[in-house]
């Protein structure tokens, strides 16, 4: 099985404004437009007030995510952003499950389920989120609380052009700290087997891409992406510098 094109995620989380977001995305877009080289899959996830502006900046050099939407498709929801909304200005991807949304939005596997599913019905890639805390870690139950995520949250039509799945233990968001490289490896051979057994026609499993997230950096990037089973990572801090997350771009060439 060839592997997977390698895709490269920046999520910018609640950071920027017009000015600073339009030059980081036209400084990655000239990168990407003078590149030689044939280039992993490069998504930018601004905050949605950004949406616009990234997505007039970056043209089609590089795609555009979003970092949420709402499982309904429209309706009375104060606030909150409907999947067809966000296809409808340039989006390609939708990051649905992140910790943090879990942890400070109170979402629930059902709703991350759901969430991907508005995602596939307006044509987005859901990129969905999963992974241990530190506490389930200690207490070597990291699979077992993965595996859970896995089973509530991955909606039905699953393939593997409508979803990544990205692994980020919460305890490495945001930290410094990184999972040892064969502690990584391991979950995603593991995550690898059940996408493969859940999904053995045309084997939609095997082609999933799975990414890392957590603390990745442009220093660390080269071995993040060798580690075996990584087809990508998902980037919080280190996406907001260009020339830092270009290298990570590079790193996975
Ligand atoms: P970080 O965030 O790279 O800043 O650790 C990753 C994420 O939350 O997706």
């Amino acid at each position: 099985m060839p592997s997977p094109r390698r895709l490269i995620a920046g999520n910018w989380k609640m950071n920027g404004l017009r000015s600073d977001a339009t030059t980081r995305a036209a400084a990655l877009r000239d990168k990407a437009g003078a590149a030689r080289m044939a280039l992993p899959d490069i998504v930018l996830c601004p905050p949605f007030t950004l949406l616009t502006t990234v997505a007039q900046t970056i043209g089609s050099t590089l795609a555009l995510g979003a970092q949420d939407c709402h499982a309904a498709d429209k309706g009375a929801h104060t606030g909150d952003i409907a999947a067809p909304m966000l296809a409808e200005i340039g989006c390609r991807y939708v990051i649905v499950g992140h910790s943090e949304r879990r942890a400070a939005h109170g979402e629930n596997d059902p709703q991350v389920r759901a969430k991907a599913e508005a995602a596939h019905r307006a044509g987005l890639v859901a990129i969905i989120c999963v992974g241990e805390s530190a506490n389930e870690r200690k207490a070597g139950r990291h699979l077992t609380v993965v595996a859970g995520q896995l089973d509530g949250s991955l909606p039905a039509g699953v393939n593997a052009a409508n979803t990544v799945i990205a692994y980020e233990p919460v305890w490495a968001i945001g930290t410094g700290q990184t999972p040892m490289p064969s502690d990584i490896a391991e979950m995603h051979a593991y995550v690898r087997k059940r996408l493969s057994d859940a999904l053995p026609k045309d084997d939609e499993g095997e082609r999933i891409r799975l990414l890392y997230g957590g603390s990745a950096n442009s220093g660390n990037a080269p071995e993040l992406v060798a580690t075996p089973g990584v087809d990508g990572l998902l980037v919080g801090g280190a996406s907001l510098d260009a020339e830092a997350f270009w290298k990570m771009v590079l790193a996975a060439v």
